[in-house]
């Protein structure tokens, strides 16, 4: 059973690797991203409430998140595994996930940091030009990610949870790191 959390900066390729895994592992790809995305398109409640914080590069507030991680986990799909991209995004929705899964008895999580340089994820974010990929609100999403984001890495890493790999290398290189380390 393979439970999965990405975690690295704005552009470190957690969408890019996680789709591709999802796919090849047959579970499903959680983005917490892409559904505010979509929220957002579609206007519904959450998509409203999320927009401002998602366009300036803040994070939506936890209970809107949290409420829709925990939804998503138990749809049926999920039960057989996932793999989380952009949550937890902070030590609280951390402590949020690890009780639920403690409760839900989905222990046995892993959680892949990948590591890139700041200067990279600028130039491959700017290239990309999401809404979101101005310069300063990149700048912002990397601020928020040092302030509230980087403490995950001791947090699962005192948990033993914790695997590192290099993102600044071609995709399929980081795949093959990827595949690696999670057979091991
Ligand atoms: P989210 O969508 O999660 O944005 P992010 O973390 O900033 O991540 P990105 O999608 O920009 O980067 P990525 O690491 O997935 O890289 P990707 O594979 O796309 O969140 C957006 C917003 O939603 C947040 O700012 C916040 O407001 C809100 N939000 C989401 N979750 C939340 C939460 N839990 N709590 C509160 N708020 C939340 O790749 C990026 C680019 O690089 C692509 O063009 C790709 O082709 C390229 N690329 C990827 N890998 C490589 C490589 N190895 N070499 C060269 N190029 C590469």
């Amino acid at each position: 059973m393979t439970r999965l959390i990405f975690l690295g900066p704005p552009g470190a390729g957690k969408g890019t690797q996680s789709q591709k895994l999802a796919l090849h592992l047959q579970i499903p790809h959680i983005s917490t991203g892409d559904i505010l995305r979509q929220a957002m398109k579609d206007q519904t409640p959450l998509g409203v409430k999320a927009q401002s914080y998602v366009d300036s590069g803040e994070l939506v507030p936890d209970q809107l998140v949290q409420d829709l991680v925990q939804e998503r986990l138990e749809q049926p799909d999920a039960q057989s595994g996932w793999i989380l991209d952009g949550f937890p995004r902070k030590v609280t929705q951390a402590a949020f996930l690890g009780e639920l899964l403690e409760t839900t008895h989905q222990g046995g999580e892993k959680v892949v940091n990948l590591d890139v340089p700041d200067d990279v994820v600028v130039a491959r974010l700017l290239a990309r030009g999401r809404k979101d990929d101005s310069e300063d609100v990149i700048r912002r999403r990397l601020e928020v990610y040092r302030s509230e984001t980087a403490p995950l890495i001791d947090y699962y890493g005192d948990r033993q949870k914790l695997l590192t790999i290099n993102g600044n290398q071609s995709p399929e290189e980081v795949t093959s790191a990827l595949q690696k380390v999670i057979e091991s």
